[in-house]
């Protein structure tokens, strides 16, 4: 299990496929955890699965702080230790100044335990922001591809269609490592450039919708679950989750409703 950000650099030299799941809350944590993820993500996704809102974008870092401090809670040390935990930093919260962006990084670090964080893009305002976080002790993972704080710009299609775009991505993401990023989220793009980024970085490349070729795998858990309504096209969930859980208490309100069940159950019922 690795402990910390770096480890994930011997998964990769290794060639152990690497997998990170996300968590909102500490029962997701608990989950994931016994589940045997290699790392928890809480993404700033909790904006649209657990808040319910329509993007990432309104999730402070209030709220980031609080779900983070509740999926700590849920860690399960699962074969040798707990998953360490990455924290997003949400829209707005490094783009407005340098500063800035070390005080949301760092508060992360003190006060969830969180022990690195995930920024989009690679735009020179983020790459100095991480460039100072990765000074100052704070390891960060960067994401490329459909970044969803970009949304209003990119909308949630597939990126990188088009050689010049993916030359450009390609440069994005050496310049991410070449900053001190420990490892790199690409979200649905051509698996063959995602591919081509996995042998061209040393870091390793976290692939989501983004082909089975990448040194891992990260997807949001309410996803793979099959508990959201907004399933995405490059996420195919393992189950219908929430089918199952309507019936199952569908399911309980019948017996609840049968005058059998009332009989029966007084005893076990509180
Ligand atoms: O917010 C999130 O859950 C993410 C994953 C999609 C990688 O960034």
């Amino acid at each position: 299990m690795p402990q910390r950000p770096s480890d994930l650099l011997l998964r990769k030299q290794s060639g152990q496929p690497i997998v990170i799941l996300t968590a909102w809350d500490a029962l997701s944590a608990a989950i994931v955890c016994e589940a045997g993820a290699d790392a928890v993500l809480v993404g700033d996704s909790l904006a649209m699965t657990a808040l319910g809102h329509a993007t990432t974008l309104p999730v402070t870092l209030g709220e980031m702080l609080h779900h983070c401090r509740a999926v700590g809670r849920g860690l399960r040390a699962e074969g040798g230790g707990t998953p360490f935990v990455i924290c997003d930093l949400p829209f707005l919260s490094y783009q407005c100044s340098l500063d800035e962006a070390i005080a949301a990084a760092g508060r992360v670090l003190k006060e969830s335990p969180a022990v690195a964080v995930k920024l989009e893009g690679a735009e020179p305002e983020t790459l100095a922001a991480i460039d100072r976080m990765v000074r100052m002790g704070i390891p960060v993972m960067g994401h490329l591809g459909l970044t969803p704080q970009s949304v209003h710009r990119l909308g949630f299609r597939r990126q990188a269609t088009d050689p010049l775009a993916q030359e450009r991505l390609s440069q994005q993401a050496l310049a991410l490592e070449a900053r001190g990023c420990f490892a790199l989220v690409v979200e649905h793009i051509p698996a063959a450039l995602a591919s081509d980024l996995c042998d061209r970085l040393r870091i390793p490349v976290i692939g989501i919708g983004a082909g089975d070729q990448c040194d891992g795998q990260v997807r949001v858990t309410a996803d793979l679950l099959g508990l959201t309504d907004r399933q995405p096209p490059f996420a195919s969930p393992l189950l219908d989750g929430r089918g199952l859980a309507v019936e199952a208490l569908k399911e309980w309100k019948r017996q609840q409703r049968s005058p059998a069940a009332r009989r029966a159950a007084p005893a076990t019922s509180p």
